[in-house]
């Protein structure tokens, strides 16, 4: 089996295909500085930028990260402006990051929610990034499992509605398929940090058969050393997807 150079415990041939990222602890980390909240989304920037460097060095094709869920939104606005704002100029400065790295950057997500600049600049860097094909970062901002699957639900009853679907026909292929996420295969594993141990909204459909690893990290503190550990983790977990043990080692 070929080993990676930097990191020679993980095992190649059992690298996940796609982690998602539940992101917590920005404003915690903060508190704990005696700083404000948005110092914690600051240095969680610089968190992120390490996350996708290590995914793009070991190979993981597919990282989706939860920058800010549909709930977000009742932050006060001084925070989610803020937010904004530190979003629009981390694409623009981390743009050839991602151009050296081979990152594509997606987003999924309502985003005709977020403010002009955003989106704009979003589309931009989606843009100049299409080609890439190290790894696909995908961002989910404006999103939760539950709109998701709404506007697929929408989808589908309209079809119904228009004569161009059987109802019978719906199969849990059709579902996905309706969903934002179609063009992804599912998580294999999904990080959360900072000791929550809940998935709020994330990825509800997709995650049916993921592995979960939770660590008491808070975000901005989650090096490059913390992933290694969570891959390590999930490369002693059987994934059995409903079978025993003998039919998976067959
Ligand atoms: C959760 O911590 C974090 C967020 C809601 C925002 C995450 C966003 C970033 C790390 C910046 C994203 C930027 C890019 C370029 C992807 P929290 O505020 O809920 O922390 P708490 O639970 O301690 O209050």
């Amino acid at each position: 089996m070929e080993q990676l150079l930097n990191y020679p415990q993980i095992q190649s041939n059992k690298i996940p295909t796609h982690v998602a990222i539940i992101m917590d602890g920005n404003g915690r980390w903060a508190k704990k500085q005696g700083l404000m909240r948005i110092f914690g989304h600051h240095k969680g920037v610089d968190a992120v930028r390490g996350a996708i460097e290590f995914a793009a060095e070991i190979g993981i094709k597919y990282v989706t990260m939860y920058a800010f869920s549909t709930e977000n939104w009742n932050r006060p606005p001084i925070e989610v402006n803020a937010l904004m704002k530190l979003l629009v100029d981390s694409i623009e400065k981390e743009l050839p990051t991602l151009m050296k790295n081979g990152i594509r950057l997606k987003t999924l997500g309502n985003i005709s929610q977020l403010p002009g600049n955003c989106a704009e600049q979003l589309f931009k860097a989606e843009e100049q990034t299409k080609n890439n094909d190290n790894t696909t970062l995908i961002l989910a901002l404006s999103y939760s499992g539950r709109w998701d699957i709404t506007q697929a639900m929408k989808k589908i009853g309209n079809d119904i509605q228009n004569g161009l679907l059987d109802p019978n026909s719906i199969t849990d292929e059709l579902i996905g398929e309706t969903l934002n996420t179609a063009q992804y295969p599912d998580p294999d594993l999904l990080i959360r940090t900072s000791g929550e141990q809940r998935i709020s909204n994330f990825l509800l459909w997709e995650i049916a058969y993921s592995e979960v690893y939770f660590t008491e990290v808070l975000w901005p503190d989650f090096t490059k050393q913390h992933f290694l550990d969570a891959i390590l983790d999930y490369q002693n977990r059987e994934r059995r997807f409903g079978k025993t043990t003998e039919q998976i080692a067959k």
